[in-house]
């Protein structure tokens, strides 16, 4: 075991702002009542609904793994405020995944298996990465894609459970995507200030990773094309934010980062942040 600094900094303000801002919004899978009766009783929506929830729960347990073998790696880098936020991180998406479980149990169905669902498979290994800047702008498609859906699925109301699980991850998804804003924003901030070069270069490495992400959701939504029909999900409309989303909120992050190292700005307040998961 490897301690890089016994007494950590701490001096990251934006960071520890939603970390003890994560702290105080945990929630239980428990808080819920799983006893009401289920609206969706027939066999045909359940099936579709299930197979439709198979990338939403590989999703959830992926980022499981991903951000808890991010924790110790930015150890090594002393980014002892980000480690702190990843571990809340983890909670939530350990927390998404006894839901996604749970509500299973509930429809009496399973998901897809990984071999009749490639494509969700390959769509999760594009996002691994060890490097946390490379991960968060992969990550950024599937946690829009996740916050497109959790707003569908509460406009659709489809059970009560589920729009009770969409309103909880949608707390939480407002976070990761606030932290995904603070720390490329940083990483942008550093590598600007190094000069315009290593900025802009970096840029364009994350935009093909954002890009390459991206394509591997097409052949998803392909194989789940005649469910997300019956649930009613719209599938161009959704191709279509999730693409213009993602890609803001990646060129917000550059753009922010250019402008702190030109001292044209502050980095922007830790409520700031907060808010734009929100967005
Ligand atoms: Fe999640
Ligand atoms: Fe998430």
């Amino acid at each position: 075991m490897k301690i890089y600094k016994v007494l950590p900094d701490l001096t990251r303000k934006r960071q520890m702002a939603i970390w003890h801002k994560a702290l105080r919004s945990q929630w239980s899978a428990e808080d819920l009542d799983w006893g009401r009766p289920q609206r969706i009783a027939k066999d045909k929506p359940k099936d579709h609904l299930a197979r439709l929830l198979t990338p939403i729960l590989m999703g959830e347990q992926s980022a499981l793994y991903s951000v808890s073998g991010l924790i110790p790696k930015l150890g090594a880098t002393s980014e002892v405020e980000s480690q702190f936020y990843l571990t809340t991180w983890a909670v939530d998406e350990a927390r998404h995944t006894e839901l996604f479980t749970r509500f299973y149990r509930r429809l009496d169905r399973e998901p897809i298996s990984i071999r009749r669902f490639p494509a969700g498979y390959l769509f999760q290994s594009a996002i691994v990465s060890d490097d946390a800047a490379e991960w968060l702008s992969g990550v950024l498609i599937s946690e829009v894609l996740a916050k497109l859906v959790m707003e569908e699925f509460r406009r659709l109301d489809l059970d009560p459970l589920l729009s009770d699980i969409a309103n909880g991850i949608l707390e939480d998804e407002a976070r990761h995507l606030g932290f995904n804003h603070i720390y490329l924003e940083d990483r942008f901030t550093s590598l600007f200030r190094k000069g315009r070069p290593e900025g802009q270069s970096y840029g364009e490495h994350l935009r093909a990773r954002l890009q390459a992400v991206l394509d591997h959701v097409t052949p998803i939504f392909d194989a789940l094309g005649e469910d997300m029909q019956e649930v009613g999900l719209d599938r161009d409309w959704l191709l279509g934010e999730l693409d213009k989303d993602a890609k803001r909120r990646l060129e917000k992050s550059i753009a922010a980062g250019e402008k702190v190292a030109s001292r044209e700005v502050e980095a922007s307040d830790p409520a700031e942040a907060a808010a734009i998961g929100r967005e």
